[in-house]
């Protein structure tokens, strides 16, 4: 067996908790290891429909252990839900275990991350959880660990000291803290409930050799690689795994890039191959390119190369899943960005434009649709003769083999090449 992680190759959504849920039939161990409760990963158990945030995908296997790693973010009371959300669907969570390193989500970074959205000129399009205050106390060094949760006087003492400074910066007000006391309260509760899930992973991480690592969120958001400032405050690259649960690189045999057959984007930021107009509405409601987390639409557009020859390069992807190819079922014709072309300079590279989003111009190559369904196709062979032509162009322009393929959202909805 293999350590195999799971990426999301564009900005996220590209539906990567299926694709955990599918190859996790076999391993011991899922783990997370960046992100918090900003991440959507859908899933199905008896054709009942589960959202996970936190947890990683693996849960849906009884006999699977589930990491969350030092290098996410935990949100307590969003976590409860989550335990609650799992069981009422018959699954445990006696297998979950978060890292005792894992920085913890307060109420107060929550009202800071919408605080400064609402105050925001520039706005980023947060999901509101508090992902970038948490982290930004962690590389303040004045952040909360999960290790902190297993002493609650001391942890108290650290929700006052936070919540002063968070006031005298100016961060909140004394009415938004009013408004947050009983959430204040559901806090420490949280804290009792998952506290006796934080230990040390690296025994569990370290313990075999048939683990799956689930990236959240995607590699245009990464807060080095990505279109910044509009991305995440985490690493969701190939690069987060090894300090977000202590896993060397070489012990990392296999790196699977998700990517949608085609693309999109929620929140704001640039986004080269955007549609404004019928095309554009057609995936969003075709696709039900609606958040996972928060709901809003998702911006929808044509599938980039140059954006994905980006992200295999950043990542080093060995192979590539291509997710909802049944959505582009009914176009009449499909376009595939080649190429960028900015200020008279061509190139089949974000990397070569990655800081002037502003001056990009997509180049285009028209390739025709299949007008029939794929839906539930598990066969390659099985595809209309023009799908397949649309995977083996994307493979060739990518250089890179697709050896998976999702035709639905179920979970046998499935090509294995
Ligand atoms: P934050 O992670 O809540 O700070 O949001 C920063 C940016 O990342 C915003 O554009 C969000 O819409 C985006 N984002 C965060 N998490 C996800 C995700 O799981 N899927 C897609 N976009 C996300």
């Amino acid at each position: 067996m293999a350590i195999s992680a799971i990426i999301g190759g564009q900005w996220g959504d590209e539906g990567k908790g299926k694709v955990v849920d599918l190859l996790s039939s076999n391993v011991d161990v899922v783990a997370r290891y960046q992100g918090g409760a900003n991440a959507g990963h859908t899933v199905y158990k008896d054709n009942q429909k589960i959202v996970l945030h936190q947890i990683p995908s693996g849960v849906m296997r009884s006999d699977c252990k589930c990491l969350l790693g030092n290098g996410m973010v935990i949100d307590p009371i969003e976590l409860v839900k989550e335990f609650e959300n799992v069981k009422s669907k018959g699954l445990t969570i006696d297998n979950i275990f978060i890292s005792m390193n894992a920085h913890i989500t307060s109420p107060i970074h929550k009202l800071i991350d919408i605080n400064s959205e609402n105050k925001s000129k520039n706005k980023i399009g947060t999901t509101g959880k508090g992902i970038g205050p948490t982290y930004v106390d962690k590389y303040n060094r004045k952040g909360i660990r999960a290790c902190d949760l297993l002493d609650s006087e001391n942890l108290k003492s650290k929700i006052e000291v936070q919540i002063n400074r968070a006031l005298n910066s100016q961060q909140i007000s004394s009415n938004d803290l009013k408004s947050i006391k009983d959430e204040l309260d559901n806090f420490f509760n949280a804290c009792i409930i998952i506290a006796s899930h934080i230990t040390d992973i690296i025994p569990m991480v370290h313990g075999t050799n048939n683990l799956l690592v689930e990236g959240a969120q995607g590699t245009l958001l990464d807060i080095d690689h990505g279109t910044y400032p509009f991305v995440t405050s985490s690493n969701p690259s190939s690069g987060g795994i090894t300090t977000g649960l202590g896993l060397p690189l070489n012990k990392i045999d296999r790196l699977i890039g998700i990517f949608k057959a085609y693309t999109t984007r929620v929140g704001n930021g640039p986004f080269p191959t955007e549609l404004f107009d019928q095309d554009g509405e057609k995936l969003q409601n075709i696709g039900k390119e609606f958040g996972a987390t928060t709901g809003r639409p998702r911006r929808c557009g044509w599938f980039d190369a140059p954006l994905a020859n980006y992200s295999i390069m950043i990542n080093g992807f060995n192979e590539i899943t291509m997710t909802k190819l049944d959505i582009l079922d009914e176009f009449d014709e499909i376009k595939v960005c080649t190429e960028y072309e900015c200020n008279g300079k061509r190139s089949k590279n974000l990397s070569t434009f990655i800081n002037q989003f502003e001056d990009i111009k997509p180049i285009y190559t028209k390739v025709p649709g299949w007008k029939c369904s794929t839906v539930g196709t598990d066969s390659f062979n099985n595809l209309p003769k023009k799908a397949q032509e649309y995977i083996q162009y994307i493979e060739q322009i990518l250089s890179i083999p697709i050896k998976h393929i999702s035709t639905g959202p179920k979970r046998n909805d499935m090509i294995i090449r």
